[in-house]
């Protein structure tokens, strides 16, 4: 585990500081990278292959032994906290004839055994114990072992990556990234929501979804009176290694906004921090609102239970910023909590992935349940359930099902002989970034 001090952003700071863009060079984005098996089985060697992938939550393997498994595409991977504190990533292969041996999603170990032929393993993927070990020419124990990774905690996360020349994961996320998701302390944070749903898109549709902001309006109206999701207010910015940040103003209406009265929900959310919403009438007092809330969560928040607003910066106690990690890892952050928005490929299907939602808040004395991230009813304030349906089975939070319910005419649309290719305005900038970062991965 690499050692950091959580980092406090300057507390005065109202929106992230504007970064220095990437060069976009206005690649063509060809259908076949959502559409093409073979597309999809490259993806796997030139960029799932290469990046940092989030494998759990640590909080959930405190214990040497303790472990937990992730999957991405046909590879399944054992994350095992080792006794000095560490965690190793193992590939879930046996070295005997290639079964997984575990098909748990988490558990504790004293060691690992594989249920075809017996071989043991112990915490470090070593094989300790084989049945009939005289029958070898060469003993596999103390020599053969599970293929290891690499690994690293940080954020409260476990993160692995199949690639041993991969830079470290700080390096691979930058500086800036780096700072701002530690000023969070997701580490401090309890995962109450955990959902992972099938769904008929390749998994860039979503990812794509998450990178612009632009249909906010039109398939996000519920979001209208309270986040100001126009791209005149927010901000934008694409950085090296494919990733990118939204920052979103909230506890103020979009421009969309048709009323000069502020309405539900923002009138209550107000009232929460003892501001009444009336004394904003007009659109040239709505930055105020969201300032006088900021200072209203500074002044209020500890005493009522909000200790973790005494770490955050102004814009942090009101605002949502989105951190999209290439490839695919989205990190939503908003006042009380994070959400990660992650899709992941289906190991042979280009039109199907999955969808992970989770949502890690910070926890509130004496609150026993929280709002939903994306509206339906409150959750309950306790480690989640994994839940896994198929989508429509069962909601995945409004504004998700929103954005997947148009993902699979997107894909329907992209396998059309007529698709042409993409036409985006320059507040889609960070798609075009992200394609133009795949399109490197996918040209080496
Ligand atoms: S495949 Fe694992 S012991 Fe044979
Ligand atoms: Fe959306």
């Amino acid at each position: 585990m690499t050692s950091y001090s959580p980092v406090v952003l300057q507390q005065t700071l109202n929106k992230p500081p504007k970064a220095q863009e990437v060069a976009l060079r206005w690649d063509t984005v060809s259908a076949d990278r959502y559409t093409d098996a073979d597309y999809l089985r490259r993806e796997f060697q030139n960029v799932w292959h290469k990046v940092w992938n989030i494998g759990g939550v640590a909080y959930q393997m405190p214990e040497p032994g303790d472990y937990l498994t992730a999957e991405i595409g046909v590879d399944s991977v054992i994350m095992v906290r080792q006794d000095d504190g560490s965690v190793k990533a193992l590939f879930n292969s046996c070295p005997h004839r290639g079964t997984r041996i575990t098909e748990a999603t988490d558990g504790h170990a004293q060691q690992f055994s594989c249920p075809y032929h017996g071989w043991e393993f112990n915490r470090q993927g070593v094989v300790t114990r084989v049945p009939d070990e005289e029958d070898f020419s060469h003993s596999p124990c103390g020599t053969a072992r599970l293929k290891e990774m690499r690994c690293e905690e940080r954020f409260g996360l476990i993160w692995f990556n199949f690639d041993d020349n991969a830079l470290p994961l700080a390096e691979f996320l930058g500086a800036t990234i780096v700072q701002e998701l530690e000023s969070h302390r997701i580490e401090e944070m309890l995962r109450v929501l955990d959902m992972t749903a099938e769904t008929k898109c390749n998994w860039k549709i979503i990812t794509d979804n998450f990178n612009e902001a632009y249909h906010v309006k039109v398939l996000h109206p519920e979001l209208v009176p309270y986040i100001a999701a126009d791209y005149q207010d927010c901000q934008f910015d694409t950085f090296p290694n494919g990733h990118n940040r939204g920052w979103f103003p909230s506890f103020m209406p979009s421009k969309q906004y048709a009323s000069d009265i502020i309405g539900e929900p923002l009138k209550s959310m107000a009232a929460m921090w003892e501001l009444n919403s009336d004394d904003y009438v007009g659109r040239e007092n709505w930055q105020q609102l969201r300032v006088d809330v900021q200072k209203a969560k500074r002044e209020q928040g500890p005493a009522k239970g909000y200790t973790h607003y005494t770490y955050r910066s102004d814009y942090q106690l009101t605002d949502y910023v989105i951190y999209n990690l290439f490839p695919s890892n989205v990190i939503t952050v908003g006042p009380d909590g994070v959400q990660l928005l992650r899709s992941r490929p289906h190991p042979t299907d280009p039109a199907q992935c999955l969808f992970d939602h989770w949502w890690l808040v910070n926890e509130v004395e004496g609150q026993t349940t929280t709002p939903s991230p994306a509206g339906g009813p409150d959750l309950a304030v306790e480690d989640a359930m994994h839940e896994h349906v198929r989508y429509g089975e069962k909601t995945l939070g409004t504004t998700a099902d929103q954005d997947l319910s148009i993902a699979e005419m997107q894909q329907q649309g992209l396998a059309s002989a007529g698709f042409q290719g993409y036409w985006l305005p320059d507040q889609e900038r960070r798609v075009q970034a992200f394609h133009e970062y795949l399109n490197d991965l996918m040209s080496r």
